[in-house]
């Protein structure tokens, strides 16, 4: 028997969470990837011991055995475990071989639920997680409420992955299917960079120094810019992104987030309800785009060959026409009280320089007195690859001099702290366990992250890619994406 309290993620003392786990798409690349792990180290940590089970499924048929030597092999790279731990864990994995379209199906999964919670005596909640194709999510919250999965006792949670929607109308649509079967408050959608350490911090760090919060507001802030970098190409993805772009696949979801959580007001509570309304608030509030704001605010691009690497057209799966963009900046202006009339730019792109996330909030620089020298301060927050807060600061250069420098305090978690921290996966099902929606994706949130998304992408539908929006795979994306901020008199500051 394992300890059945014990220290938790953040150090409290918890009690072990009753859960039985029925995870839709059990034999994919996310569940062996990072579900099982994630479930794992809370094995490990005592928040999942005696009291829980995983039902994994999908189409192909499998031996219970044969999936527990999956999961054993998913879990294999977790480090401060025995063997016995990886065996005891593993015991609590189940497979149902269940096609989603056929209702059938579920009446033997039920049956099969049933018993393994009875055997684990399970009375906490039941948690369906789609780590599924998002065109299934409907199919199968229908039949989960079709063959009486709902109508239990216990509580039941829904998880779901990433993309939720192709545009607003899909997304409304699909919201509509889920919410017949699930009331919101028990959806939990999954925005991984909700559940990365640097990104929970923006908040606290933003509202809990005084000295921060005074100055985090339009009197003292220029503007607020933020990069998502990726090195890679399409890579095996192509089908998804021919569709996507680099609008839906990272704008819409993980650049939305990240510009809420950096420009929200102060929440009245860490209540989920709270928090939530003070993020939706931000997108809410923008100011309404008109067409030339569309034909001057944004910015797209797309790779072409460099020496060493194939431009975006050459990569298998893409068609040698394609039309869709791997890259895109913008400019938004923000409307919140304290932020007022502020911009913020955003950036991301397949094939650039460096892998590089960040936000760099940007100060204004003294416009009267003696030091009309002195540069910007800027404060950033590394997201990855590394992660923490750096403030650029003006100082005098060292010596007998008045000449002003710009100098560096910086806090990076250490290797040692990264490798400590849980990962996004392990909190993100904290949470779900715990009832705690704070990082989550509300519907509001993203009924108007799509609506933004929309309007933008329209607009460039109606126009082939130019010349000049092709930009060398491996540089830093088009010039004109450093023309929108000169524009503004402001400059990009990761100039990677
Ligand atoms: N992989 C990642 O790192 C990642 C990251 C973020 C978000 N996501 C999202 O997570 C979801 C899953 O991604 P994935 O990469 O794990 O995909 P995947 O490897 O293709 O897995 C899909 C799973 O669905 C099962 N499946 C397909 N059709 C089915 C049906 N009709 N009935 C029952 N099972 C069916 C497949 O197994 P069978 O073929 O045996 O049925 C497989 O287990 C997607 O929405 C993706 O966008 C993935």
């Amino acid at each position: 028997m394992r300890k059945t309290i014990s220290k938790d993620l953040d150090s409290n003392l918890v009690e072990e969470k009753k859960t039985l786990f029925i995870i839709f798409g059990g034999s994919g690349d996310l569940a062996r990837r990072k579900l099982y792990p994630a479930l794992f180290r809370l094995f490990l940590a005592g928040t999942l011991n005696e009291h829980f089970a995983v039902i994994g499924t999908s189409r192909r048929s499998w031996p219970d055995e044969y999936y527990q030597n999956i999961v054993l092999d998913s879990i294999a790279k977790v480090n401060g475990a025995t063997q016995d731990d990886r065996q005891n864990f593993a015991k609590h994995f189940f497979y149902q071989a269940n096609d989603v379209t056929d209702v059938g199906h579920y009446k033997v999964l039920k049956h099969r639920a049933r018993e393994i919670a009875q055997k684990f005596q399970i009375d906490g909640p039941w948690l369906y997680y789609l780590a599924m194709a998002p065109t299934l999510f409907g199919t199968i919250t229908e039949n989960l409420a079709r063959c009486e999965f709902l109508e239990n006792s216990h509580p039941n949670r829904l998880v779901i992955e990433k993309p939720f929607g192709h545009d607003y109308l899909s997304a409304k649509t699909l919201n509509e299917e889920i919410q017949k079967a699930f009331p919101e408050k028990d959806i939990y959608r999954i925005d991984h960079y909700l559940g990365k350490e640097i990104v929970q911090n923006i908040v606290p760090f933003r509202f809990s120094n005084p000295l921060i919060k005074s100055i985090w507001n339009s009197k003292f802030i220029s503007n607020i810019q933020i990069t998502l970098a990726e090195k890679v190409g399409v890579e095996e993805r192509a089908g998804y992104y021919e569709q996507a772009g680099a609008l839906r696949d990272m704008f819409q979801n993980h650049i939305s987030q990240l510009m809420m959580l950096s420009s929200m007001e102060e929440p009245v509570s860490l209540e989920a309800n709270d928090f939530v309304e003070q993020k939706y608030r931000v997108l809410a509030s923008l100011k309404p785009l008109n067409q030339q704001d569309l034909l001057n605010n944004f910015v797209r691009g797309q790779y072409c060959a460099s020496k060493e690497m194939p431009g975006y057209r050459e990569e298998a799966g893409v068609d040698p026409k394609s039309n869709v963009e791997t890259f895109v900046a913008g400019k938004l202006e923000l409307q919140t009280p304290s932020l007022k009339g502020v911009p913020i730019y955003f950036r991301t792109g397949k094939r650039l320089k460096e892998k590089e996330t960040r936000i760099d909030v940007v100060f204004k620089a003294p416009e009267t007195g003696p030091y009309l020298d002195a540069k910007n301060n800027v404060l950033t927050i590394f997201i990855d690859p590394s992660s923490g807060i750096s403030l650029k600061y003006n100082a005098k250069s060292i010596g007998d001099t008045k000449i002003l420098s710009h100098f560096e305090m910086q806090r990076l978690y250490t290797e040692e702290e990264r490798h400590q921290m849980p990962e996004a996966y392990q909190r993100l099902f904290h949470d779900v366990l715990n009832g705690d929606k704070t990082n989550f994706v509300q519907w509001e949130e993203l009924c108007a992250s799509w609506k933004l998304t929309d309007q933008i992408v329209n607009y460039w539908h109606q126009q082939p890619l130019a010349d000049s929006e092709f930009y060398a795979a491996g540089s830093l994306g088009p010039r004109s994406a450093n023309d929108l901020l000169a524009n503004d008199h402001n400059y990009w500051i990761y100039q990677g």
